[in-house]
């Protein structure tokens, strides 16, 4: 199953990007193949106009179509999350995230602003059509600090935070594909494949 992750930062060197790679490098080594979206990267001049016809735009809605599973990061911005985010989201149609399971991340330099998920991007990601909107995993800077050699390190109790949020996403999105598989054809059904390891499930 492909899952997209989406960096809302406008920051370079971004503490909610970094953690949201570092999720996504733990995805991987579960057998998940993700694709990243870093909407900074995206021409500001489209966001701002609305250029929905915008080629880079065009294919940043299609990475998201592709996708099975969404993880979205933000920093905190004024209770709130960012406007270049906001910016991207409002370009998608309005069953942008239709099926799709998104698990958001944030980061806030305090946690003042720890339900900023859940009161302002939760009800956007529904209203885009999410099948399941999963708990958000909020961060301080504190807690996100580097090593030696650039690497990211979490807190212990960020990195269980975390740990549990990536099992929920993985969890859900294997739940998901057994009724594709059996609707889809009887070829494959009752059988679903995540990375190389092929499982067997028992039919109901
Ligand atoms: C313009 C601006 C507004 C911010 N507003 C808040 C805020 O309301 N609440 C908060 O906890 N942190 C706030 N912060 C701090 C950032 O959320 C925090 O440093 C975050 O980790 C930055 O993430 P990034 O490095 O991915 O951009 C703000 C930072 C900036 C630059």
């Amino acid at each position: 199953m492909s899952l997209l992750t989406i960096s809302g930062s406008p920051s370079l060197n971004s503490r909610s990007g970094r953690l949201l790679d570092h999720a996504a490098a733990r995805l991987r080594k579960l057998g998940h193949v993700t694709e990243r979206l870093p909407v900074r990267e995206l021409p500001a001049e489209a966001l701002l106009h609305a250029r929905f016809d915008h080629p880079q735009i065009v294919e940043a809605s299609a990475q998201v179509a592709r996708a099975t599973g969404v993880v979205i990061a933000t920093p905190v911005y004024k209770a709130a999350y960012s406007g270049l985010l906001k910016s991207f989201l409002d370009l998608l149609p309005q069953d942008g995230l239709k099926g799709k399971v998104v698990l958001p991340l944030a980061t806030g330099g305090s946690k003042a602003h720890l339900l900023a998920l859940d009161y302002a991007l939760r009800p956007v990601l529904a209203a885009l059509g999410a099948r399941y909107v999963l708990a958000s995993v909020y961060a301080t800077d504190a807690e996100i600090g580097s090593d030696s050699d650039g690497g990211v390190l979490l807190s212990p109790e960020l990195d269980l935070r975390l740990e549990e949020g990536i099992a929920h996403l993985d969890e859900t999105l294997a739940r998901l594909q057994v009724p594709f598989f059996g609707a889809a054809s009887d070829e494959g059904a009752g059988r679903f494949v995540r990375g190389n390891a092929p499982l067997q499930l028992a039919r109901a």
